[in-house]
Formats: C-alpha cells, structure tokens, sequence
C-alpha cells in the first residue's frame, strides 16, 4: 500500500466512526399506555458501566421526587433502561429489585466490536407504586465478565418517569403492600437459585383481603435451553456435548405451608446468544429484554394466612422425570400483592374445594433408532381447581374459584449422530380467577416454538437455523391490572460459523406483533431485518403516533462478525 494512503488511513477510519451509528437492538412490544399528556416527571436512578461485575451490584438509594404531586398519587410510573455496549461480549441477565422485591427481569443484547449497539427498554411499572412512594433500595444485578475475548462492557442507565394525576388522569392502580418472596439479600438482585426448592416465611398483615402473586421464572446455566433437554430414558443415545439429560418439561410450583397454590407453563426466553446470534439482530426473541410474568392467586388461602403468623411459602421447579429433578439451574423469585381491608380486623373463611396434584400427568414415548438418531415426545397436563370463601373485617364475603387447565407438548428428533435435531414445543392454557364471579386473573395463553438445526460441517463449527415462535396471551393479571392481548410471532433463519478469526453469520427475522387492550388502546407492528438490517418497518393503531417508542436502527455497516460463541443446549461456553 502506498506509504501516504497508509498514514491517511486510521483518520479516515475514525472519521468514517465518527459518521457511523451504533446498531439499534430491540425487542417488538406495545409502546407505553401512560398519559403523555400528563405533568412528567423523570428522576436518574442509575448509571453504572458493568464490566467486572459478578457479585457487584449497583446498589443505590431511592427517594420519590416531590414535583409531580404527593408521592404515591400518580397516574403511573415508567422505566426507560438505556444501554450500550461495543466489543465481543454474551447477553447477560439483569435483575432490578427494590426493596427485595424483583420489579423487572431484563436480559442484554449481544455487542459487536467497531460502531457498538444501543437498545432502550421501557416498562410500565404502575402495580410497584407502594415501593416507589417510600425512599428504598434499588438495585441492578447484571453480572458481566471481561477477560481476553470477551472485552463487552454495558454502560447502563435508569430513569424513572412519573406522570402526575389529575382529574383527567387518575391515580394509577395497585395493591396497597407488596411483599417479596426472594433471599431478601441486601445487596443483589435476590433471585433464588432452583434447584433445590426456595421456601420462605412470610408474615401476612391480618386484614389481608386479596393476594395476587406474580412469579418470574427464567432458565439459567444448563436450564437455559430446557426445551431442548431430552429425557433421560433417550440421553444415552445421543453423543456426548449434544444437550443435556432431565428432559424438556418444566412447571414451577408456588407452595403455601405445603399445599400446591398454583403452577407456571412458562414461554420460552431465547437470550440474543442463543442458537445463533445473528437470529436476533437487531430484533430480539420475543420478551427477551422484559422476561414475562406469571400470576397466581392466593386469595384462597387468605383465611389461612390472617392468623398473624409466619407462613411457608416455597417456589420450585420439576420436571416429567421420575424423579422430577431438574439441571442447574432456575432463577425465581415471586412478589405478593396484598390488598387490605379498611378494617383492621382479621379476615376468616374457609376453603371449601382443593384439587391440585403435586405434579402434572406426563408422558414420554418415543424411539431408539441408532447412536445419534433419536425421536421422542413428551406431554403434560393439568388442572388445578381451588374455592374459597373469604369474609374480611368489615364483613365483605368473597366467593373465589382459581381454575388452571393447562397443556405441554414437547417432539424432538435427532438424526445424522444428533447433527440434525429439530424442536417443535407448545405451552397452552386457560388460567382463571373470579371473586363473587367477577374476573380477578385471565390468563389464556399458547406458546409454540419450532425450531430446525443442521450442522453443515463434520466438526460442528458451521451451522442454519431457523426458529418460528408465538406468544399468544390474553392477559388481566390482577383485577387493578388493565386486560392486554398480545399475539407475536417471529420467524427468523441464520447462518452462523465459528472461526478464529472471529465467530460471523448473517440472517433475517420477520415479526408481526398486535397489542389491544380493555381500554381501548390498539398497537400492530410488523418489523423485518435481513443481515442486521431493518428492511421494513410499520406501525399502526392507536398507540402509533401517540407514544414514544424507542427508534429502530438506519441502515447501517452492521459487521456481524466478531461475536461471543453462541451457546447452544449441551454446548453453552460461559
Ligand atoms: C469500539 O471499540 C473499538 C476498540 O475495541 C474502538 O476502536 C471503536 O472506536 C469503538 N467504537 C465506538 C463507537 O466507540
Ligand atoms: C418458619 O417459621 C417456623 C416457626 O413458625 C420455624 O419453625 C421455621 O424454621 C421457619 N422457617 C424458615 C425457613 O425460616
Ligand atoms: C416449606 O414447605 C416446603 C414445601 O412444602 C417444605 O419442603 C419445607 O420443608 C418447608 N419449610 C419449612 C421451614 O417448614
Ligand atoms: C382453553 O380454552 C379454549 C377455548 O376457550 C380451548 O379450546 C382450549 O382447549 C383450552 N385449553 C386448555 C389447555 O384447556
Ligand atoms: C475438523 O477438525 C480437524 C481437527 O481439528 C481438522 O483436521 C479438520 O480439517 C476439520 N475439518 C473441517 C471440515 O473443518
Ligand atoms: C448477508 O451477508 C452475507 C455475508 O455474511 C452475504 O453473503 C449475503 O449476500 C448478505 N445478504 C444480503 C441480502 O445482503
Ligand atoms: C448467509 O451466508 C450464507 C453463506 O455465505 C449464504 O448462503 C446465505 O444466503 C446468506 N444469508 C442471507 C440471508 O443473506
Ligand atoms: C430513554 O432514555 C434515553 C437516555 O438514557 C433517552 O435518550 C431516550 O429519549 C429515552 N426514551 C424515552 C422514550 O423516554
């Protein structure tokens, strides 16, 4: 090269960085329902770049701002999390909990190296007023590693949003004490390692009236792709490093003083790392920057549970194994939202029905038709079917009747020495809750994912993919809650190789997500991206123009190489 060009050339470099944009990572959702019209608010709660960070996090002091009338009379509350990152770096889970309680599970996109990535995540967080109206601990757990080949840090920001009430704008809805069922540690995100189960004593204030419990489970380690784990009767068979044992089937369990309360199907989380990267560039896998939640109400139980008492409450996770033992591990935590009554006196009753198996029924069939050529199927169901009558203090009778009907299927084959393995899952159900027959939780829901895997070389280095997955929910959590019906669908195909050089593949994702709510509020956006880039883009319904929604990237030089090594069932390299 000639010696000039050679000079010129690192100024013309950074001058081309200079122009050029970072990468803009999301994940398709609704757009905020708060009033936009309303006197906001906006408080920094934290800034912090995660580099080293296992078992350090960002720890700080929260006081309610004084600006947007009395502290707790909002008409809600946002969370806008910010973040980027440039370098080689796996996504990573974070964690915000105040107060102990897990307010928001959020997972990270996956940097590359030369422009970085942005992504902004916004969360309505109305139902957590009891927190945000007292000062108290907030804390942000995400645990980063950077060492040589992995040089990713996240510089973060939180700002929290408060809209103030007015006669147009109510104050927003919520329970009037939330309890968290978590280790109660001081300083982390508090998350319960499962296995093996979390119990925990709470103490109930005696006029409890209601109590909605809302649980996040998300899969970790050896559980972060249990969809694609194989019962252990067909494990032998495959390949040693293909995936793991334990099979695909998992339920968590809420447990009250030992009686089974409840139990969580959960959707499946794709994180940005996983299966192939370049799947999920710059869209992410549906819920992978807010993990859901899942409701379960213990308002029949309230008559038990008013006594003054501590009481047992325990979270665990099973499997369709006969042994129901699960890998490491799950990450759980639950928050109780309790509503009073005015009274002060102890709530009584009695349940009057109680059929809840300790475990689903489950099957396995399937065949053995050479080392490396496996198929099977695995099924679940269940229903769970609990009444009570609860008479509060101030002599409010409630009649409550929990229903959980609830079905699982799981197919996988393996062919070609397990080279050639394809999923297809499907987590189903109709959850409800009707207190005097009015509805408290709704909760109607299918999740299916298909997905196809083919190794293109012998030594398991290269490999297409492609994943078609739904999440199809209609969804009123809580009876201070709004109704939402949500109904995604991604279909996404990737090429991806490992190389010394730096790991690259490219790959294309089309989603179409339509958002309606009970009041009113309507949002559709179809969004498609070839090689990292948004090819097409629109928006429609009520909630378009109206809400700030975080951008989309332009076109850009996105170089999709040099990404962390994407972990795979059976192969996960953290
Ligand atoms: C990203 O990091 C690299 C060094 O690893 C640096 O050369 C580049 O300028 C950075 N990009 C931005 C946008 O800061
Ligand atoms: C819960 O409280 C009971 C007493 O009511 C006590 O025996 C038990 O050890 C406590 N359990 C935990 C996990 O703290
Ligand atoms: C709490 O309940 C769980 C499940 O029923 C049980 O395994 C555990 O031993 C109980 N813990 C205490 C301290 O009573
Ligand atoms: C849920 O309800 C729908 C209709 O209301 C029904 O078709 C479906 O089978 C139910 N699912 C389960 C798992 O019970
Ligand atoms: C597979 O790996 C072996 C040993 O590392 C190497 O000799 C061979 O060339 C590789 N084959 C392919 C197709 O990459
Ligand atoms: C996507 O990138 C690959 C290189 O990884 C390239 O071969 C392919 O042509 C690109 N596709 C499009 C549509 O730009
Ligand atoms: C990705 O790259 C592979 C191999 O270069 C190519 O066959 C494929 O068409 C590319 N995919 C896209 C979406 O461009
Ligand atoms: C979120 O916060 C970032 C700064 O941290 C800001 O640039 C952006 O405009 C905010 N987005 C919304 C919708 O509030």
């Amino acid at each position: 090269m000639h010696a000039l060009l050679i000079l010129l050339l690192p100024g013309l470099l950074s001058l081309w960085r200079a122009l050029a944009s970072p990468l803009v990572d999301f994940q398709v959702a609704q757009p905020l329902t708060l009033p936009q019209d309303a006197k906001q608010c906006t408080v920094a709660i934290l800034q912090r770049t995660f580099a080293s960070s296992y078992g350090s996090p960002e720890v700080v002091q929260y006081t309610p701002p004084t600006d947007c009338g009395p502290a707790g009379s909002w008409a809600g509350i946002s969370l806008n999390f910010t973040v980027t990152s440039n370098g080689t770096q796996y996504d990573r889970l974070g964690i915000f909990t105040f107060d102990n309680v897990e307010i928001w599970r959020t997972s990270t996109p996956e940097p590359t190296r030369g422009d970085g990535i942005v992504w902004t995540a916004l969360k309505d967080v109305t139902r957590f007023t009891p927190l945000f109206a007292k000062a108290g601990t907030f804390v942000l757990e995400l645990d980063n590693i950077v060492e040589t080949g992995l040089d990713g840090e996240y510089a973060t920001t939180l700002h929290a949003t408060f809209y103030q009430s007015s006669a147009k704008h109510p104050p927003g809805q919520h329970a009037d004490l939330i309890i968290p069922v978590t280790t109660l540690a001081a300083d982390s995100g508090d998350v319960a390692s499962v296995p093996s189960a979390f119990s925990l004593n709470v103490t109930f204030p005696r006029n409890a009236a209601a109590i909605y419990a809302e649980i996040i489970p998300s899969g970790n380690g050896q559980e972060e792709f249990w969809s694609m784990n194989v019962p252990n009767e067909y494990f032998g068979a495959l390949p040693s490093g293909a995936t793991y044992g334990d099979g695909p089937f998992r339920e968590t369990r809420l447990f009250v003083d030992g009686l089974l309360a409840g139990v969580v199907f959960p959707y499946l989380v794709v994180f940005t790392g996983g299966i192939a990267p370049t799947l999920w560039r710059p869209i992410a896998a549906y819920a992978a920057l807010d993990l859901p939640a899942y409701n379960i109400d213990l308002t029949p139980f309230v008559p038990m549970l008013s006594d003054g008492k501590p009481h047992n409450i325990t979270l665990d996770i099973v499997s369709a194994e006969g042994d129901h033992a699960i890998n490491q591990n799950w990450y759980v935590t639950a928050s109780l939202h309790v509503v009073l009554d005015p009274s002060n006196k102890a709530t009584t009753g009695a349940m009057t029905v109680y059929s809840a198996p300790l475990y689903a029924s489950t099957s396995t069939t399937g065949k053995i038709n050479g080392p490396g050529d496996v198929d099977f199927t695995v099924r679940a169901s269940r229903n769970i079917h609990i009444e009570a009558e609860v008479v509060t203090g101030s002599g409010k009778s409630t009649y409550v009747v929990w229903t959980q009907s609830l079905s699982y299927e799981n197919t996988q084959t393996y062919r070609q020495s397990a080279s050639v393995q394809t999923l297809y899952q499907i987590a189903q159900g109709n959850m409800s809750s009707t207190h005097n027959g009015a509805e408290a939780i709704v909760d109607d829901f299918s999740f299916p994912f298909t997905m196809d895997f083919t190794y293109t070389d012998a030594n398991w280095t290269t490999w297409i993919t492609s994943v078609d997955h739904s999440y199809t929910r209609d969804l009123l959590s809580a009876p201070f809650m709004t109704r939402t019906n949500i109904q995604e669908r991604q279909q996404a195909n990737a090429f991806f190789e490992l190389a010394p050089t730096g790991n690259f593949g490219n790959g294309t994702s089309s989603n179409t997500f339509s958002y309606s709510d009970a009041k009113g509020n309507t949002y559709t956006r179809t969004a498609a991206s070839v090689n990292s880039t948004i090819v097409s883009d629109h928006e429609g319904g009520t909630l378009a123009a109206a809400s700030p929604r975080p951008a989309s990237s332009p076109a850009d030089s996105d170089t999709q190489t040099g990404f962390a090594r994407p972990r795979l069932p059976g192969r996960s390299a953290r």
